[in-house]
């Protein structure tokens, strides 16, 4: 088994992530999070409000000078206005290309979809020239970051027979092979038995489409909401006239979105409905390009801070022909999962586009107006925006990934989740060592008294050795074991999740060793 499919394991067999509607075979792209999953995704969330919106340090260092700004939340509706999603450009232009195959019926991202030929290890025929006769190959992989082998696996037999009449052979891309009908006739779909199976590229909407009332007719369509920014900018008056906020300041929420992804993949990681947790920054353009730094490296440093280890965490610019219509400039923070490197968050200056297409599909003044400000000229503008927008599914997916881990302790193997304390869906688990002489009774009350503060758990069940194992398969840091010696003197053994270290503690310090550690 490779990690991932370890890590959808043990979500499965923990209660972190259960396939939705399982029962009834499930929905692709769907997933509910179970008792310890639902645990995890509130700590991110919440480590997020309060890092980000509710004890946000108030002075930021942009290039020097120390600068205080305001941040506030907000949680807005998922069914909006439709003209909203027109202002944005979402009806219009919210599309993936989709193409299908015509014989296996499977329906892919076109520019997901790597079509290569395969020539000579020399490099003799590596030309730019296709031959008349030259079949190609489609494979599902994002782009570049797939690994030969990995492109090569749906074509296996012919790749085989290939190999014997020409020896070694190197994959060399063709670009927008499937776009060109000429080309397209020649590419092997994987899984088909024959070239030429697959459509051209055609425009896919991803924003789900519903109706609201009784009528379903054209005027009743509505959208489920395809990102949460859109509700922080068509709400950006009512936050100025209610909240004392003055630019520069950010307003944050965290919520459900939907996309009708045409090829939802690697477990939560693109999923149809997801949740977002947005930031979407109002500055002065003249300050525009220091906030985006400034986003962008607090934004990667958050997940250092939580436990992602810098060799696997990456700060990507994009490349100018990779930008949005709207952006000037975006970074994506990403993460090396076991699939692929791929992108967890993205921090994007949005200029002043979003709030000028509301401004003149609405015909409303989302200006911002500095009373303090000295020069009268300057007094009226409308804010650019910085927009760091993470999900908190690919969050909770990368946090597991980098927990993960077996290793070996007194000859035996174990699975443990090295979540940070902070994350950790449960803090303690306490134990009575056997189930007579008080112990439980002394272990229950333990337990009812840390409830109060922190996630706990009691279990009286089993060797105590499998006891600590389970609490090391669900990420939990401390261990609390209630044994003889706690009627003699109070003291109890506090075992550490990483180390498995134990030591004796009187039973009340336990709250305050716990406090220290992981708030
Ligand atoms: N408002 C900007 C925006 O929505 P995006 O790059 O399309 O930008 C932001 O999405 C973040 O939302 C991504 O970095 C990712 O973490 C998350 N996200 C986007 N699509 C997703 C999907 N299908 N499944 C899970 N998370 C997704």
């Amino acid at each position: 088994m490779d990690l991932m499919e370890k890590l959808v394991s043990l979500c499965k067999r923990r209660g972190y992530v259960f396939p939705s509607s399982e029962i009834y075979g499930g929905l692709n792209g769907c997933w509910d999070y179970g008792p310890l999953g639902v645990e995890l995704k509130r700590n991110i969330k919440e480590a997020w409000w309060q890092d980000m919106i509710a004890h946000h340090d108030e002075t930021a260092v942009p290039d020097g000078a120390p600068r205080a700004f305001g941040m506030v939340g907000l949680d807005c509706s998922i069914l909006m206005n439709p003209t909203v999603w027109e202002a944005s450009g979402h009806v219009g232009g919210f599309n993936d290309p989709m193409v299908d195959c015509r014989e296996t019926k499977n329906r892919y991202r076109a520019d997901q979809l790597v079509v290569f030929r395969l020539v000579p290890q020399n490099g003799a025929t590596a030309s730019g020239e296709i031959a008349d006769d030259e079949v190609l190959f489609a494979s599902p992989g994002e782009a570049g970051k797939t690994a030969d082998e990995a492109l090569l696996s749906p074509h296996r037999k012919r790749v085989t027979a290939l190999r014997k009449k020409l020896g070694e052979l190197e994959l060399v891309p063709v670009a927008e092979a499937l776009a060109d009908a000429q080309l397209r006739a020649r590419v092997f779909a994987p899984g088909a038995s024959q070239p030429g199976t697959l459509t051209a590229p055609r425009a896919f909407n991803l924003m789900f489409k519903t109706h609201v009332g009784a009528m379903e007719d054209n005027s009743s369509v509505a959208y489920l909401r395809p990102e949460t920014a859109q509700g922080i900018f068509v709400n950006f008056k009512n936050v100025c006239d209610t909240a004392r906020v003055r630019v520069p300041f950010g307003i944050g929420q965290i919520g459900k979105a939907f996309r009708n992804e045409i090829n939802p993949r690697n477990f939560t990681f693109r999923s149809r409905e997801f949740e977002q947790m947005e930031i979407e920054f109002f500055c002065r353009a003249d300050e525009a390009e220091q906030w985006y730094r400034f986003w962008r490296d607090r934004r990667y440093d958050w997940y250092v801070q939580l436990g992602l280890s810098t060799e696997r965490l990456h700060l990507r610019e994009h490349d100018a022909d990779e930008l949005a219509h709207y952006a000037s400039a975006c970074a994506d923070v990403e993460y090396a999962f076991p699939f692929g490197i791929s992108e967890l968050e993205g921090i994007a200056n949005r200029t002043d586009y979003d709030l000028r297409q509301h401004i003149e599909r609405s015909g409303k003044d989302l200006s911002f107006f500095d009373d303090q400000e000295p020069d009268k000229d300057q007094r009226r503008f409308v804010p650019h925006v910085i927009e760091p927008s993470a999900g908190a599914d690919r969050a909770t997916l990368a946090f597991l990934c980098e927990a993960y881990c077996e290793d070996e302790i007194g000859g035996e193997t174990r699975t443990v989740l090295k979540l940070h304390p902070r994350l950790a869906p449960i803090k303690v688990a306490v134990f009575p060592l056997v189930k007579k002489d008080g112990m439980p009774e002394r272990a229950l009350e333990l337990y009812r008294s840390l409830r109060r503060q922190f996630s706990a758990f009691y279990d009286e069940k089993g060797a105590i050795g499998r006891r600590y194992r389970r609490q090391d398969e669900a990420g939990t840091p401390y261990c609390i074991t209630v044994d003889g010696q706690t009627a003699d003197d109070g003291s109890v053994t506090i075992r550490e999740r990483d180390s498995c270290e134990q030591q004796r503690i009187a039973a009340s310090n336990v709250a305050a060793y716990l406090e220290e550690r992981i708030r």
